[in-house]
């Protein structure tokens, strides 16, 4: 039982009566005190005091008090989070226009004449009680189906983020030389796609992205090796001309295959930027990519950013046929692509996220690697 309760126990809702004249606080304790838990108090500065250990359900407030007058006290009220929601309602015996309308704007609910019928005094607090009670209802109601709704959508999330990563994993068993490659090129663009967000560079379209979305997606990047001949996907030395046209393949079926998704969901992003990457991470700047050659911003800006993480984690991983390169070595051999191979501006950004964040996004790309592989 909390403290309002323990001093409270018909459970009645409390109101805190405010008035420097004692005749006017015993008229009111005497009208409300069958409904109401009435604190009376005369002094304004009496109620921050008290209102440490009890919080009304409303204040009823004097405006012409000596110490402080009733204005003064809702600014107060007003400027203090805990006591800014409380309700106020005037009860004065100014009745100006202008004073009601400053009582008004000031926050409070209402704003009562003195001398006031008992009756209607009653029946206006009771309707003002209703009302609020209704109001955190619907708030309350409000945020439990917030709650509902985003513990649903995290439910989703992590469902569609399991199973992508065990359809990725599964078209990743198949090829013995890049174990792992999924995740780590999911763990780079980590890093690399909210700090080309942040530059602002392509603003106009990364501005509505998702990053959590686009991670999902880009692990779909490689699904068209479904479709690939193990011969082809595991062959340990250089692929001839030929294996490696059926190799390119693997965009235009992994386009396919999500597309055939998508066909039978409704369009969200998520499938929009797998296709985007799908198709696209192959494409160079200088349009000596595959499968169409686009060139410059003909390439999807999502699949010319993939195309860093691809890249950088084929240079920094082990093959059959190669030691892997250090970091350092990655990024050179990344920065002499300028142009050629890669967005220039974003290879600016992949230079800036390593000499930027130093020593230390070096590491967190290691732990990536460490952590992934
Ligand atoms: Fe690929």
């Amino acid at each position: 039982m909390n403290l309002i309760n323990k001093m409270n126990p018909a459970n009645k809702k409390v109101i805190m009566l405010v008035d420097d004249n004692m005749v006017n606080l015993k008229i009111g304790r005497e009208i409300l005190k069958e409904k109401y838990k009435v604190y009376s108090i005369p002094s304004a500065k009496i109620i921050f005091s008290l209102l440490a250990s009890v919080r009304p359900d409303m204040i009823l407030l004097d405006i012409e008090m000596p110490d402080m007058d009733g204005f003064e006290v809702i600014k107060r009220l007003k400027t203090i989070p805990e006591y800014a929601d409380i309700p106020v309602i005037f009860v004065t015996a100014r009745s100006g226009e202008h004073d009601e309308h400053e009582g008004l704007s000031l926050g409070a609910i209402d704003y009562i004449y003195k001398p006031f019928s008992p009756s209607l005094l009653l029946q206006r607090i009771e309707n003002h009680m209703l009302m609020i009670d209704q109001n955190k209802q619907l708030k309350e109601l409000n945020n439990n189906l917030e709650e509902k709704i985003q513990a649903r959508t995290n439910q989703v999330y992590e469902l569609q983020d399991a199973m992508l990563y065990t359809l990725a994993e599964l078209i990743e068993f198949r090829d013995d030389v890049t174990g792992g490659h999924i995740c780590r090129t999911k763990g780079y663009l980590e890093l690399f796609i909210p700090a080309v967000m942040r530059e602002e560079i392509f603003a106009e379209e990364t501005k509505h992205w998702n990053v959590k979305n686009i991670l999902q997606s880009s692990q779909l990047h490689d699904i068209g090796k479904i479709a690939i001949s193990d011969t082809i996907l595991n062959k340990p030395g250089k692929l001839t001309q030929e294996e490696f046209e059926i190799m390119k393949t693997h965009t235009t079926v992994g386009v396919e295959a999500i597309n055939r998704i998508a066909q039978k969901v409704e369009a969200n992003d998520f499938l929009k930027y797998a296709g985007l990457i799908a198709i696209s991470h192959h494409e160079k700047w200088d349009g000596s990519g595959y499968p169409y050659g686009l060139a410059g911003e003909d390439i999807p800006l999502i699949g010319r950013i993939m195309a860093f993480a691809d890249v950088y984690d084929a240079l920094v991983s082990e093959r059959p046929y190669k030691k892997p390169m250090s970091a350092e070595e990655a990024r050179d051999i990344i920065v002499d692509g300028r142009g050629t191979h890669f967005d220039p501006r974003l290879v600016d950004v992949f230079d800036r996220v390593f000499d930027g964040l130093g020593r230390q996004g070096r590491e967190i790309v290691r732990q990536n690697i460490r952590m992934i592989a």
